[in-house]
């Protein structure tokens, strides 16, 4: 590969010795003689590599080197040198030169540090922007008092111990505010453990959270190390803690209480030092009520509660909100950044958003990806936005809910109760063909289910299947 190199000698029989070896190699040279020289030029033509010389009158290598390092902390930097010392060398590993090589210079070992240098580079890039990229990923975005006061009571959980409890519905950003929690303590270098308590079974649940011992059940045929005992030092993020079994909540309450965990199929405690978030969606006070849900495992979950409001109750968040997923969104696929019209901005504005953020953001990648324009306007919106709502249509729409998201139900004119909005994956054009060619023929033969089955030639039982399946009721004369 060809690199920009960067060589910076006192001496001009050095540059130019440099420049011979290096330019029949390929590779594009830029010389400096002092110094300030080398600043500038590092700084104006962004070399993939640079040569530097230690002791030159002036500034010497060393001193640009750290300089260096303030405005370019990727340049992979070899230090070249005739008066090699030790300690110089080790001052120069320091300031994070990744080479020391010695004059009189040998071609090999120049082009060796070459190949190390670009490679290491690319590693360095690669590196930091794949850290940018996450920290803007885990970015909380919002306008809204709501949000501003979420950021808030992160700020002033996140430096002490205290267990923070999560509320919000599904798609509220819970697991996105637990990480900021964790990356704003003073535990962020430790490890960040998430355990989705609903996803585990059962059976399995508790040798996840606190391991098990070869042979502490059948089939545990090796030791395992608990998630408690992973998070050691760092944070463990419970989430869907309000799915856990009553017997697994108990031996949560120990660890909260206790400060340790016992691996099963051991009698051994291991004292762990970990800071407990978890979240839910559901409605613990109520759960508590039925029985579900342990009272004094609540009252130690909620020390620091944070309750996040759904996406319909700070709807000022939306511009913002679909800004940040644009630019995530072309930023990670390298297309140039659309632009929502303000009438499309008002659509999403009006829509129901059940699923909230989460939603939010799936409607406005499948806006980018079915778009090829570089406005997304109102009607663009629409189709999408509304298509989802009639596919997550559930409930009666709220009073006063704005009717342009509110899923059409099926009625004459039609039968497949989509509105006019036109199905937008094969998927849904199929279920909604179907569904359409299903009414139609049960009103060609009066409703009568059995006859309608025999004409479709389909069993009985999967045409009852179907109804069900499409929410599909008889109309009613009138
Ligand atoms: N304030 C926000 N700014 C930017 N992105 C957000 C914000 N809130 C949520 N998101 C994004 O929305 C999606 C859902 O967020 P998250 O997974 O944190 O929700 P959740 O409340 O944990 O949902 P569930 O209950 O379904 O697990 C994620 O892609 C997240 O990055
Ligand atoms: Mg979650």
């Amino acid at each position: 590969m060809k690199a920009r190199i960067l060589v910076v000698d006192d001496e001009p029989a050095i540059r130019d010795t440099m420049r011979m070896i290096l330019e029949y190699d390929g590779h594009e040279v830029l010389t400096a003689g002092s110094g300030p020289e080398a600043l500038t030029i590092a700084e104006r033509e962004s070399p993939d590599i640079a040569f530097l010389d230690i002791k030159m009158p002036g500034i010497d290598g060393l001193e640009v080197l750290s300089r260096l390092r303030g405005t370019n902390e990727t340049l992979p930097v070899v230090i070249v040198s005739a008066h090699g010392t030790a300690s110089t060398a080790l001052e120069a590993g320091r300031l994070g030169a990744f080479r020391f090589i010695e004059k009189p210079l040998s071609k090999d070992y120049v082009l060796d540090a070459v190949r190390e240098g670009v490679e290491l580079g690319v590693l360095k890039r690669e590196n930091r922007q794949m850290r940018s990229a996450l920290e803007t990923k885990h970015e909380l975005v919002g306008t809204s008092s709501s949000l501003k006061q979420i950021l808030d009571q992160v700020r002033r959980a996140a430096p002490t111990n205290a267990t923070v409890l999560i509320l919000g519905e599904s798609g509220v950003g819970k697991e996105l505010i637990a990480r900021a929690i964790h990356r704003a303590s003073l535990r962020a270098k430790e490890r960040f453990v998430q355990v989705n308590c609903a996803a585990i079974p059962e059976e399995l649940i508790e040798s996840e959270l606190f391991g098990h011992e070869r042979g502490a059940f059948t089939g545990a045929t090796e030791k395992q190390t608990g998630k408690f005992e992973q998070a050691d030092r760092g944070t463990i993020f419970l989430d869907e803690v309000g799915d856990m079994s009553p017997k697994t909540q108990a031996k949560v309450l120990r660890v909260l209480q206790e400060g340790e965990v016992e691996r099963l199929g051991s009698a051994r405690t291991i004292k762990v030092d970990v800071r407990v978030i978890a979240a839910t969606n559901k409605d613990l006070e109520e759960e508590i009520s039925l029985g579900r849900f342990r009272e004094d495992l609540y009252f130690r979950l909620s020390v620091i509660p944070i309750s996040v409001p759904a996406l319909r109750e700070r709807l000022e968040d939306i511009p913002a909100l679909v800004q940040h997923f644009v630019s995530q969104f072309s930023r990670e696929n390298n297309r140039r950044p659309a632009r929502f019209a303000p009438g499309a901005l008002d659509v999403l504005r009006q829509a129901r958003w059940r699923g909230n953020i989460r939603e939010l953001r799936n409607a406005v990648e499948r806006l980018l990806i079915m778009s090829e324009r570089d406005v997304i306007e109102a009607e663009d919106v629409r189709s999408v936005v509304r298509s989802d709502a009639t596919r997550f249509q559930a409930a009666p729409p709220a009073a006063g809910a704005p009717s342009a998201a509110a899923a059409p139900s099926p009625t004459a004119d039609d039968p497949a109760g989509q509105g006019s909005a036109k199905p937008a994956t094969l998927r849904e054009f199929k279920e909604w063909s179907e569904r359409a060619f299903l009414v139609d023929k049960l009103r060609e033969f009066g409703w009568n289910i059995s006859k309608t089955a025999e004409v479709i030639d389909t069993p009985r039982s999967n045409l009852y299947k179907k109804l069900e399946q499409y929410g599909i009721k008889q109309e009613t004369e009138g």
